[in-house]
């Protein structure tokens, strides 16, 4: 038996022949972008993530770039990020000409450490990135706590835990503004690369969608420098077909998770991700640790088992970000 790392033909399946429907009615009006759909899909994602605004957007990063600018993040700001995230949390920073400052991460949690954050901040802090890592929830009350002492705004990157809960309310709801990607593979995937931006605040929404659309609410007059970084109504369709379904198999991953970590608690030096009281996490993945990573990975390849190392390369040590000079286990 083969066990893929991801498999996305199941979840396709499910709205395959609706989509199709879909599908033909827009290929009829052959309306791509910036369509009803679209519009439909955000009320939707809104109101699934308990927020007041969603701003489809083209995919993660763009949504962090453009969340971050809405917050008013420019060249030379700094921006608290977790060490250890996709990268794309730190590329979204550095764009805009901020600097990506990193606070290590608890090893129980794998999230940011909460404690650290302080220490970090600076009279250039503007901003912090909670990045709900592998589907589990930061703890949101004691960074936005200490966010409103400091006056810094609060971005969730929200891009693996989609239906996740932190205290009763979903991830995605707690920053000023937050980022999302539905790549295909996320917990709600799209069918290429999609993503959005969710907030309450209505001047921080209508700032988002003058800036994923050249700067311009009216067509041909441009107000800022913007970006093209729109999500498609093909997109739209899929994403608002597959929402439906996202609570549901979010339960299912949590199912086979409880199994996963009731089998292998106690086996060697194996750690397992660790679910703090009050957290509804969306295991995104199922992430363990082990001094013997190479060896796990060969016995479990030969049972036929994926796995993959998220992620292989620390960002303070790749090759774009050695201008920072961190050392090697510094984080
Ligand atoms: C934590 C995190 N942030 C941001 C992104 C970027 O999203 P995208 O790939 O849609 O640009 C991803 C995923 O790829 C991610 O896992």
């Amino acid at each position: 038996m083969k066990i893929p790392f991801v498999s996305l033909a199941h979840q396709t399946g499910v709205i395959k022949m609706a989509y199709q429907s879909r599908l033909e009615e827009l290929l009829n009006k052959s309306d791509f972008v910036m369509g009803p759909c679209l519009s439909t899909f955000e009320q939707n994602y809104a109101s699934y993530t308990g927020v007041q605004y969603c701003v489809g957007m083209s995919n993660g990063l763009d949504a962090l770039k453009v969340a971050l600018r809405v917050a008013g993040v420019g060249v030379g700001d700094e921006v608290i990020v977790p060490a250890h995230t996709f990268i794309a949390t730190w590329l979204a920073v550095s764009e805009i000409g901020a600097i990506p400052v990193p606070v290590d991460c608890q090893l129980k949690t794998r999230n940011i450490d909460e404690t650290l954050i302080e220490q970090k901040i600076s009279n250039k802090t503007k901003a912090i990135i909670a990045v709900h890592l592998y589907g589990l929830p930061c703890h949101m009350k004691y960074i936005l706590d200490i966010a409103s002492e400091h006056q810094l705004i609060v971005i969730e990157d929200n891009a693996q835990t989609q239906g996740a809960k932190y205290k009763g309310s979903m991830t995605g709801s707690f920053g000023h503004i937050n980022a999302t990607s539905f790549y295909p593979s996320k917990n709600l995937g799209a069918a290429g690369d999609a993503g959005a931006i969710t907030t309450n605040v209505e001047q921080y929404y209508n700032h988002a969608l003058l800036l994923r659309n050249y700067g311009s609410i009216r067509k041909y007059y441009h107000e800022e420098v913007g970006y093209n970084a729109r999500m498609d109504n093909l997109q739209a369709d899929f994403l608002d077909l597959k929402l439906p379904h996202l609570d549901t198999w979010n339960a299912e991953r949590t199912s086979i998770a409880n199994t996963y970590v009731k089998a292998l608690s106690g086996i060697g030096d194996l750690t397992l991700p660790f679910t703090p009281s009050g957290y509804e996490p969306a295991f995104h993945l199922f992430v363990v640790t082990t001094k013997f990573r190479t060896k796990l990975q060969q016995y479990l390849r030969q049972g036929g088992i994926e796995t993959l190392i998220h992620y292989p390369v620390p960002n303070h040590l790749q090759e774009a970000y050695r201008n920072l000079g961190y050392a090697k286990r510094r984080f």
